[in-house]
């Protein structure tokens, strides 16, 4: 029998607030609608406390505390947005800059999926412009099509390793190197493709500063991205996707954030990487029909239906219903597949109906 957390209750920024014993700052921040910036967190792996973009002020401690890895206590008096809190947040983006590259609007490069770091220094300031650091991150070769990773934008919040290792399981990467040199390795800094990496790209989507991006959409400017909500279909499973269009082609493929669909947040390599079918010049975007002269033609779906079902119904006449088979894929959705069946059995008669997962 699982028990049930004790509920307990706190003061956050001078407010009453209820917690549940076992939760972080962050959960409870969270909650009450606090912005506590964050670089290093992800709900779906353990909290690691290493960007310390989340300290918070916590009476009685002696130093700031990460709120994404400090556990609620009944009578904590913890403040988010202290004096103390503001000066701490706007060294660390100071000592960040000094560590990355910055653009002409001395800000950090903008990266394919955003760059939280850079929305944290516009939101929060910085403090002192401290003199750029030295410190050569080693490249590894990589010849994989799908995976661009660029360790002058690492801000080495581990997250990706992380990821790859507690949600994936397949510990692919790993932060390697010591002092100014560590950065995100493979084995012997093998490219990715000669590794366990399975190409997730999950890597990615849980980067915070673009470091890991999309090899295929580099070129692209995200901000001028419009994004439509879809279903994969490389699979019955369902996955939504998030397809990211620019001038009516599609240039990325993300997750909807974790916690929201079936696919909490990840996405396979199909259903990351494999968007160039969509725009293939040998894909069939309107129906054919054969002609009396053999040839396919386009036509209308109204027409394209019609011929198909008289087919249909003609082959019933004359051979019987069970003359009919009726086969659908693991590549459509559970509400396709029922249909088909229900098409087989109610609309033909027949039971002769199967689907490739079946086998
Ligand atoms: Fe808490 Fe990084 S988000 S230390």
């Amino acid at each position: 029998m699982t028990e049930t957390p004790t509920e307990l209750t706190l003061t956050l920024d001078g407010e009453q607030v209820h917690a549940k014993d076992g939760e972080t700052l962050l959960d409870v921040c969270r909650r009450a609608g606090k912005e506590v910036p964050t670089l290093c967190a992800e709900d779906r792996v353990d909290p690691m406390g290493s960007c310390r973009m989340c300290l918070v002020e916590v009476e009685g401690q002696r130093r700031l505390q990460p709120s994404c890895a400090f556990k609620v206590q009944a009578g904590q008096v913890v403040q988010t947005a202290s004096d103390k809190v503001k000066r701490h947040r706007q060294l660390l983006l100071s000592m960040y800059l000094a560590d990355h590259e910055l653009d002409e609007d001395d800000l950090p490069r903008e990266r394919g999926t955003g760059n939280q770091l850079r929305q944290h220094v516009l939101d929060h300031g910085t403090g002192p412009k401290l003199p750029a650091i030295n410190a050569p991150r080693e490249y590894r070769m990589e010849n994989n099509p799908y995976i661009h990773f660029d360790p002058e934008a690492c801000v080495l919040c581990n997250l990706c390793v992380r990821y790859c290792d507690e949600v994936e399981a397949v510990s692919a990467i790993t932060l390697a190197g010591r002092g100014a040199k560590t950065t995100i390795a493979t084995a012997d800094q093998k490219g990715l493709l000669d590794t366990t990496c399975e190409m997730c790209g999950g890597c990615i989507a849980v980067c915070p500063t673009g470091a890991m991006t999309e090899k295929p959409s580099l070129a692209s400017d995200f901000r001028e991205e419009e994004v439509v909500r879809s279903t994969c279909n490389f699979c019955g499973v369902g996955c939504q996707v998030n397809l990211h269009t620019q001038d009516n082609k599609v240039v990325r493929v993300t997750s909807p954030p974790a916690g929201e669909t079936v696919n909490d947040g990840n996405l396979c390599i199909k259903g990351r990487f494999s968007m160039e079918f969509i725009q293939h010049e040998d894909r069939l975007t309107q129906p054919l029909v054969r002609g009396d002269d053999g040839a396919l033609h386009t036509t209308t779906w109204e027409n394209a239906l019609k011929v198909a079902a008289q087919g249909l119904m003609g082959v019933k006449e004359k051979y019987g219903a069970d003359s009919l088979g009726f086969i659908s894929s693991s590549r459509c959705t559970g509400e396709e597949n029922y249909l088909l069946q229900k098409l087989s059995r109610a609309a033909f008669g027949t039971n002769n109906c199967h689907q490739c997962a079946a086998t």
